[in-house]
């Protein structure tokens, strides 16, 4: 909790930015650029001092004292949340590990996986001083990398209804290529109620609510009554209730709002508008129509929509993500088995916001978008023949269409 600290970097950093805003007005008249971070258009005031209280919090440092640890991966969710603006995603990703004896070889499909005691996610640190230690377990034979995920429009994501899902797995069984996605059947920690998940690498949470309440003690080893217990790979509960100096859960509500940090963030991830796409012109159009015809749009469904809400801001709104949310063996998953995810399915990423991640696929390995294409494999190995075998000018337009987004 360094706010002081934070709030001094803030205001240098808003004087070089005002400063480079002259310079740049004077250099290159013409409108701003767009903002990338906002909240959704059309938010009540009242929403929007959450959104910024929200987004206050999701910045904020902690330390050991405020329940850091014992294990964790980052200090802040903007560690791990901050390209190109708070909210999005980064190059870091989270290692995880077990033991998968799968037919084909460890964490092949179908196979069972073990995760060592508690958690898959082996930490990066551990508060100093502590004798506790992560480690990888001996026994482990599947290690994983996993990227960090941006989180804009998330909130528009969440207000998805569940039917409209379970029907897109549905109508994947009537598919004669062979694509056959499963929606994630789930117990949403937060409501307790079953639910079909929607986030994560594996579509392991359905709320925005619970997955922030995993993150923080997760990432950040912050426990609260969503996840009240620390979780650290091959520890006990009772062994780790010893090894930071807190009780648990740590995260308490703020007595004068009633609010815990994970409400706050919730409130910040729900309110954050989806990155604004480049205006098209004609060969991303020509590229989108390429996108169709190939097969790619059977999974990454190019819109969505939200459900009645009382909310104005999330009724009945088209949600252009390119996504079905669904979870899907397309060859070189992670073999991690997570919630209902088995080792070799993996969520269809959306595709909205693609122009800015450098790196690409759930490992990070993909230094470009045709890298990302040409790894598909299983049930998108007829799209990506067809992409293979598009004229030079049709894969152009294609990529040209996928940066645009
Ligand atoms: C060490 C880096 C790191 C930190 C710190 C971190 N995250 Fe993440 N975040 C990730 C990674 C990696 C994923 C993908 C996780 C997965 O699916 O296995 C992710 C995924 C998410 C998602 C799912 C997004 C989606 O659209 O599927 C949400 C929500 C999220 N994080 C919120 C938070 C919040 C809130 C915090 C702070 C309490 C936080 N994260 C801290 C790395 C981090
Ligand atoms: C059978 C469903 C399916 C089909 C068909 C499909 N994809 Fe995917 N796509 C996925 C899944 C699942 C992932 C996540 C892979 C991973 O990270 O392990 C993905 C990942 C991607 C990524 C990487 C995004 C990122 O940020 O990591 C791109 C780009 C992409 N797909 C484009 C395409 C294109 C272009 C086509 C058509 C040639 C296509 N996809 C066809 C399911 C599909």
């Amino acid at each position: 909790m360094n706010r002081k600290r934070m709030r001094s970097c803030a205001l240098a950093a808003t004087v070089i930015l005002g400063s480079m805003g002259v310079w740049l007005a004077n250099a290159q008249p013409g409108p701003p650029p767009p903002r990338f971070g906002s909240p959704l258009p059309g938010l009540t005031d009242a929403e929007l001092r959450r959104f910024d209280a929200g987004r206050e919090d999701f910045l904020e440092v902690e330390e050991e004292k405020d329940g850091l640890g014992p294990f964790f991966n980052g200090t802040s969710c903007g560690a791990c949340h901050s390209q190109p603006a708070t909210g999005g995603g980064s190059h870091v990703t989270v290692l995880r590990a077990g033991r998968g004896d799968g037919p084909g070889g460890p964490g092949g499909p179908g196979g069972p996986f073990i995760a060592p005691s508690l958690t898959s996610v082996i930490h990066s640190f551990a508060n100093p001083g502590t004798r506790c230690q992560p480690s990888v377990p001996v026994n482990a034979n599947v290690t994983a990398r996993r990227l960090s995920i941006p989180l804009f429009g998330d909130g528009l994501i969440e207000a998805i209804p569940d039917a409209t899902i379970l029907a897109l797995e549905e109508a994947g069984r009537r598919h004669e290529d062979g694509t056959r996605g499963r929606a994630a059947r789930i117990i949403d920690a937060a409501s307790k109620q079953p639910r079909v998940g929607k986030f994560g690498w594996k579509s392991q949470h359905a709320t925005l609510l619970a997955f922030s309440a995993d993150a923080y003690r997760t990432e950040m080893g912050i426990t609260s009554d969503v996840f009240p217990g620390e979780t650290g790979a091959g520890f006990t509960l009772e062994q780790l209730a010893g090894c930071d100096q807190v009780t648990d859960p740590e995260d308490k509500a703020d007595p004068a709002t009633g609010r815990r940090a994970i409400d706050r963030f919730e409130d910040f991830i729900r309110m954050l508008a989806p990155l604004p796409r480049e205006p098209g012109n004609e060969q991303v159009r020509a590229g989108e129509g390429v996108f169709t015809r190939i097969g790619c749009a059977v999974c990454h469904v190019p819109v969505l929509q939200t459900g009645g809400n009382a909310n104005p801001v999330f009724n009945q709104k088209p949600v252009p993500l390119y996504s079905d949310l669904l979870l899907h063996d397309i060859g070189g998953s992670d073999g991690i088995a997570e919630a209902d995810a088995r080792p070799n399915e993996i969520r269809t990423t959306p595709l909205w916001g693609l122009r800015f991640r450098k790196l690409q696929w759930h490992d990070g390995r993909s230094l470009s978008t045709e890298d990302a294409v040409r790894r598909h494999d299983r049930e998108s190995r007829r799209s990506r023949d067809r992409f293979q075998n598009l004229s030079r000018e049709d894969r152009q337009a294609l990529l040209a269409f996928l940066d645009s987004l």
